[in-house]
């Protein structure tokens, strides 16, 4: 994809617009739909994931191979992390038994799957990009990209965690007013400014939890002017999804999972 702040000589701004996708969890039809809507926009200056890319469907090579060919950056996840390193677990949060009890399926599966070169291009991922949208060779905005939080990518950040919660982020980041922290692992999107800095989940590209079963991103703008997030949703074939987990060893409940936006009963695992 070329840059447009660079190729576009028309367009005066100081603009930058980025795309951010997070949690596609192999989910390859979640994914193709969200870079098609991306490239249709045709305002997009980057697209940087947010991490999860494996783990519950059953294209985590696929999905790696898509990204790799996008020369699209990004995050490690929990899931990416732990694949990588052969954890005893993915290190998701598990509110009921059976959710648990699919969850190691799903782990196990993934790793029984992923090839060298997926394992490889997973752990090679960083845990923290900071970006700098104006240049950093003048005062602007940081933009922070993490999966979890800042000390660990399975430390959940939901929308009901109070400010004080967020100030303590803010200030071990180093963030300042103007500054954006973004992250993903809890598969439901929701945008909050606490004094002056902006805390965006992007949500989930590949399983949503929120009850809204379409794909998920985020498109941030950052200008001096400050900063502006959009929460986006996508329509995909969530069928062809649902089939091929059918079809695979994957657990069943995963394609009602998808259909549901995560709200079918005993859906309570965090991702
Ligand atoms: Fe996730």
């Amino acid at each position: 994809m070329s840059c447009l702040r660079c190729s576009d000589v028309s367009r005066v701004r100081s603009l930058m617009r980025y795309a951010l996708i997070s949690d596609i969890h192999a989910n390859l039809p979640a994914l193709e739909a969200v870079l098609a809507h991306i490239d249709a926009r045709s305002d997009v200056d980057a697209t940087y994931h947010l991490g999860d890319l494996v783990g519950y469907a059953p294209w985590p090579n696929e999905t790696v191979a898509l990204l790799q060919q996008r020369a699209i950056p990004g995050v490690a996840g929990n899931y990416d992390s732990t694949v990588a390193a052969d954890y005893e677990h993915c290190g998701c949060r598990y509110e009921d038994p059976r959710q648990e009890e699919l969850s190691h399926v799903s782990y196990a599966w993934t790793r029984a799957h992923v090839s060298p070169d997926t394992k490889c291009f997973l752990g090679g991922l960083p845990f923290r990009v900071d970006l700098r949208p104006l240049g950093g060779h003048a005062s602007g905005p940081t933009v922070f990209l993490l999966h979890g939080n800042q000390v660990l990518n399975t430390v959940y950040v939901f929308e009901e965690r109070p400010d004080a919660f967020l100030e303590k982020m803010r200030d071990a980041l180093g963030a300042r007013a103007g500054d954006v922290v973004a992250f993903g692992h809890t598969h439901k999107p929701w945008h909050r400014v606490v004094d002056g800095v902006s805390f965006v989940n992007t949500g989930s590209v590949g399983r949503p939890k929120d009850g809204n079963p379409k794909a998920g991103y985020v498109l941030l703008d950052v200008d001096h002017d400050g900063t502006r997030a959009e929460i986006v949703r996508v329509a995909y074939d969530i069928e062809r999804a649902a089939r091929a987990i059918l079809a695979s060893d994957l657990p069943d409940d995963f394609a009602d999972y998808l259909r549901t936006g995560g709200r079918m009963a005993h859906a309570d695992a965090q991702g």
